[in-house]
Formats: C-alpha cells, sequence, structure tokens
C-alpha cells in the first residue's frame, strides 16, 4: 500500500486534484492501521464513482429481475422456468446473466431448494413443490460491472420451522449490514451474523462465504460469517462487498454433489436458506448496491 505519490502528484483515484489535499490523510489512515497488523485493501479494491455509478446500473437490472421473479414464481415451475425467465429478463434490459458459462457453470441462476446450501442447477427435472423454500441468485454484468443478490422464495404451505429459518437467515443478513462500518473490520460483519444464528439455535456454513464485487463477479476479499470482531479485512469506504450467509436448521457441515460439482447440500439433509446483497462502505456508513 506503500504510495510513491508526491504531495504535489495528481491523486490516483482520477479527481485531477493533488495528492495531498485528495486521498492523502486516507492513506496514511490506512497505512497505520497496516503497521498494527490489520488487513487492508489495495487501492484496487476501492470503487471510484465512476465505478459506483456503473455498478448501481448493473443492480438495477438484478434488481428488476428478482422482482419479476417474486411475481412469477409459482408452483409446478421447473427450475428452468425460472433459469430462462431470469435470462430473457436480464437481457432484455441490456445486462448479461453473470453465472452463464462462468467456470464452465451451464445456467444463467442459482436456484437451490431446501436442503440445497448454494448453486443449484436449473433443470426441466425439478418441479416446485406446495412447501418448498428456494433461494434464487441472481447476478448481473452490464457494461463490464457486476452486481450479485439473492432472495428467498416460499412456496404455498410452507412449515413453520421452515418460515423461521427464512426469517432468522434474512435478519442475519440484515444485522450483518448493520455492522459494516468505515474503519470497522469485516469481522465484525460476521460476528453479528454468526451470533444471530447461533442465539437461533442455527450454523452458519463455514466453506462457502460472500466476496468483493463490482469489477469482476469475485473479487477479494473472502467474506466469512465465523470470523470474530475486530478481525479480517478492514472496511474502507469504497470497498464493496457482498453479504451472502447460508444458514443451516441442523448440523454445519456440507458436501459438494459429485454428479455436477457444483451443488452444495446440507449433510443431515435438513432446510438451508440464503439471502444475499451487495453493499458498499461510504464515508459515513454503508449503502445497499443490490438486494
Ligand atoms: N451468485 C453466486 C454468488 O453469490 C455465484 C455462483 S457462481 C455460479 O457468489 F457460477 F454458480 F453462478
Ligand atoms: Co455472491
Amino acid at each position: 500500500m506503500a504510495s510513491k505519490l508526491g504531495r504535489n502528484d495528481p491523486c490516483w483515484c482520477g479527481s485531477g486534484k493533488k495528492y495531498k489535499t485528495c486521498h492523502m490523510a486516507f492513506d496514511e489512515k490506512i497505512e497505520d492501521f497496516r503497521r498494527k497488523g490489520a488487513k487492508v485493501p489495495g487501492h484496487e479494491l476501492l470503487k471510484t464513482p465512476e465505478q459506483i455509478a456503473g455498478i448501481k446500473e448493473s443492480a438495477k437490472i438484478n434488481i428488476a429481475v428478482l422482482d419479476y421473479i417474486a411475481d412469477h414464481i409459482e408452483i409446478g415451475m421447473s427450475t428452468e422456468e425460472i433459469d430462462r425467465m431470469v435470462y430473457e429478463q436480464t437481457t432484455a434490459m441490456g445486462g448479461i446473466p453473470a453465472p452463464l458459462h462462468y467456470k464452465d457453470y451451464p445456467k444463467s441462476v442459482c436456484t437451490s431448494i431446501n436442503e440445497q446450501v448454494c448453486h443449484g442447477i436449473p433443470s426441466e427435472d425439478i418441479l416446485l413443490q406446495d412447501g418448498d423454500i428456494i433461494n434464487v441468485d441472481c447476478s448481473t454484468i452490464l457494461n463490464g460491472y457486476f452486481s450479485d443478490s439473492s432472495r428467498m422464495f416460499m412456496l404455498g404451505n410452507v412449515s413453520e420451522e421452515k418460515k423461521r429459518l427464512v426469517q432468522v437467515t434474512k435478519e442475519c443478513m440484515e444485522k450483518g449490514f448493520e455492522a459494516v462500518k468505515p474503519w470497522g473490520f469485516l469481522g465484525d460483519m460476521g460476528q453479528a451474523v454468526h451470533d444471530h444464528a447461533f442465539a437461533n439455535g442455527y450454523t452458519v456454513v463455514r466453506e462457502i462465504g460472500g466476496h468483493g464485487v463490482g469489477l469482476e463477479f469475485h473479487e477479494e476479499p473472502w467474506v466469512g460469517y465465523n470470523s470474530k470482531r475486530g478481525t479480517e479485512m478492514l472496511l474502507v469506504p469504497g470497498l464493496m462487498f457482498t453479504i451472502e450467509p447460508m444458514v443451516n436448521m441442523g448440523k454445519v457441515e456440507i458436501y459438494i454433489d459429485d454428479a455436477n460439482g457444483w451443488t452444495a447440500y446440507t449433510e443431515d439433509g435438513k432446510p438451508s436458506a440464503q439471502w444475499e446483497i451487495q453493499v458498499l462502505v461510504t464515508e459515513d456508513g454503508a449503502e445497499i448496491i443490490s438486494y
């Protein structure tokens, strides 16, 4: 992070201002944290106002696609039909579904039902049934900018215990968001998520987490929820990442489907839920970019 910029050089952020009147004090603050042993983000992870505007345009599509799914999802529909809707709505608005062909992923969206933890692959053979809970995880590319968020949907007569899982998982995400503060730490968020899940008798998946996002689908930092307050990356204004905890009703262990190499399931077969938002650390708090 050592900056070789002179005080009178143009600032790295592209503002055109002199470094000393722009990000010099900001960089010194980061450097202080680094010297004390904190993990700190490099400049490349800090989004400029222009990039943030572009990412917000991408997120408009992502949010609209999820709104569309919310209006059209129903019992009896195949998850392939959800995939078709995501592809058609995203491309109609000028976007590209980010999952399609990403690391050989075959579809435009992830649809994870009941004991599927994440990365469920849409199929003609999977029909939504009365009582199912499903996560629909959408990601969009627009003009090279990435957005990523997911929601849970409940179909028909969902059991009280599954409803509670979906509700508490949403609260975990919200409590995580409330813990995001400039010059705090990513672990503040992780602990807030974990504590709420734990207080409700649930577990939070360890192996799969959130991620930096915006200029790439998956950037640094990796975002876990079993971390402690005051640890992990320093939350610097301009940092953007997802909060997307996977909360299990039962045991924490998961396994990946050998047949497709993607879909994660709970080891004990009990349900799992996930909500995902994309957030930006700002000078005075945090902002939700996609939901
Ligand atoms: N949307 C997922 C996430 O939140 C990414 C899944 S990768 C894919 O990180 F290829 F399966 F889409
Ligand atoms: Co994500």
